[in-house]
């Protein structure tokens, strides 16, 4: 099944693919929240502007996620505090309270009609053990002075809870109305989108940047990388520094009256809920069954999770919508934005948003398009793109370099456990054949699918997501089909197809 969002727009956002060469004043790679939000500004400050993306606008993560626009990214402002000072928690909220009154400003000035409500949102724990973790919090945002916090024991949810931390006045809404009325208001101010077209390189020469599609060129003074995970390697190292998490979606027809609010649980499993609407009815939306993409699942069934999740409130609920995500995480937990590297001048990128793209995606495009139009950015300093402070998560980064090892190493020298015959019906795994490793999908009637399981990113080896059906980098994320088509970068060439029956 395909996202809610995406089976909920009754329009495609879909636009020409590419077709010969351009000029313009800004070229963005990625046509998601970010990218697109940066087009906005850009063309409303006068800036000729083209968007370049793989899919469709909105197709991946932004018409994926569950679109809630928040101030509260998990347990955040402690860590801030104790991680960095007050000052920088207290700005890092500021911005993204501002953010969400930025999006706000957007949807009434160009009138988008996406469902756009205020909700409280709401960090819960059902276990009297994490109750000091939420109290902790909220002694942390009383102490930047934050009047819209509170702590509460008693919410909208179908559920007891020992203690939930507040913020009142976020909200919510369908995420590709929003994108719509963005691209409306883009292409009205004279600015391009092309979908269907694949960006491979992008060259630095003289005072000007060539982006480089599969056939075509564009020329321009500023390039933005805004294609979720920068696919550039090389400067900017974008893949020592994030790891990518998986996370999957039920949207439920529950035949009930619902809640109102927002709510996400504070410790592992997590799950997540808000309503949507749906044809003048409400629906709920489940999230959770992290896992680092690529790793493998600690829950066999992550759907069945959250299906039984609905269950256990609304027996009569209907699965409508289920899909999957994934978040680019850096190791520091904030988001890169500014520069692509330093010795890319008028190159940027925005990314790194966690899980919390909406306010992260609006704060990323004051910050880049401040710099474009000579302005200075107050909130910059707080998401420095080339920052090479100390590493604060050195277990991650442990992980990171010792799962680049294994995938690009170690793991292709062992012999896989499985054979041929070993291989259920609608399930995958990696063999052996000739001493070359293939990666086999049966489906559901034996049909086979063999694919070269090595990465086209930086070359790991890959595993098989049952839950998802799909060819996933423990590396640093990149996903593919069971045909081999790449589905998430940043791997951007599909995977070498061994044999498919016909
Ligand atoms: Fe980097 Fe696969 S995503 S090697």
């Amino acid at each position: 099944m395909e996202s809610f969002w995406i089976n909920s727009l009754n329009k495609n956002l879909e636009y020409d693919k590419l077709e010969d060469n351009q000029e313009t004043d800004v070229c963005i790679v990625g046509g998601g929240v970010f990218g697109v939000t940066c087009a906005y500004y850009l063309t409303k400050s006068g800036y000729n502007v083209t968007i370049l993306e793989k899919y469709k606008i909105g197709e991946k993560t932004t018409g994926h996620s569950t679109a809630k626009i928040t101030s509260q990214h998990g347990l955040f402002y402690d860590y801030l505090i104790n991680s960095y000072n007050k000052k920088f928690a207290k700005d890092y909220l500021d911005a993204n309270e501002e953010a969400i009154s930025n999006i706000k400003d957007i949807i009434d000035n160009e009138k988008i009609s996406c469902d756009f409500e205020y909700q409280n949102n709401y960090i819960y724990t059902t276990s009297k053990e994490e109750l000091k973790d939420i109290k902790k919090e909220v002694s942390a945002v009383e102490s930047l002075g934050f009047q819209n916090c509170e702590f509460v024991t008693k919410t909208g949810l179908p559920f007891d809870i020992k203690g939930a931390i507040c913020f009142k006045h976020q909200a919510q809404f369908n995420p590709l109305k929003y994108l719509c009325g963005l691209c409306k208001s883009i292409t009205s101010n004279n600015g391009k989108i092309y979908t269907n077209t694949t960006v491979i390189d992008v060259k630095q020469e003289n005072d000007y940047y060539i982006t480089y599609t599969e056939n075509n060129i564009v020329k321009s003074k500023y390039v933005i990388i805004a294609s979720h995970y920068p696919f550039i390697n090389f400067p900017g190292f974008y893949f020592t520094k994030m790891y990518q998490s998986t996370s999957y979606v039920i949207a439920v027809d529950t035949k009930k009256t619902l809640f109102n609010g927002m709510y996400i649980n504070c410790k592992s499993p997590i799950f997540s809920y808000r309503t949507a609407k749906l044809d003048g009815k409400k629906v709920l939306l489940i999230a959770g069954g992290d896992h680092k993409t690529g790793h493998p699942t600690c829950y066999k069934d992550s759907y069945g999770l959250l299906e039984n999740e609905a269950k256990k409130y609304y027996p009569n609920c209907e699965v409508i919508s289920k899909w999957s995500t994934r978040d680019c995480i850096s190791l520091d937990k904030i988001p890169y934005v500014g520069s692509y590297s330093n010795i890319m001048p008028n190159m940027f990128v925005g990314t790194g948003f966690k899980k919390w793209g909406f306010t992260c995606s609006n704060i990323a495009a004051n910050i880049v398009v401040d710099s474009i139009l000579g302005k200075t950015n107050k909130y910059s300093y707080l998401f420095d793109s080339t920052r090479l402070k100390p590493i604060k998560n050195i277990d991650e980064m442990k992980n990171i370099i010792v799962q680049s090892a294994n995938s690009l190493l170690l793991d292709k020298l062992k012999k896989p456990n499985m054979n041929f015959d070993e291989i259920n019906n609608n399930s995958g795994s990696i063999i052996e054949i000739a001493n070359h490793k293939v990666g086999i999908y049966k489906n559901a009637e034996g049909k086979i699918y063999a694919v070269n399981p090595i990465c086209t990113h930086l070359g790991c080896l890959l595993s098989w997501n049952d839950v998802d059906k799909t060819w996933d980098c423990p590396c640093h994320g990149s996903r593919f089909d069971y045909t081999g088509k790449n589905i998430y970068d940043p791997a951007f060439k599909d995977l070498e197809v061994y044999y498919t029956d016909t």
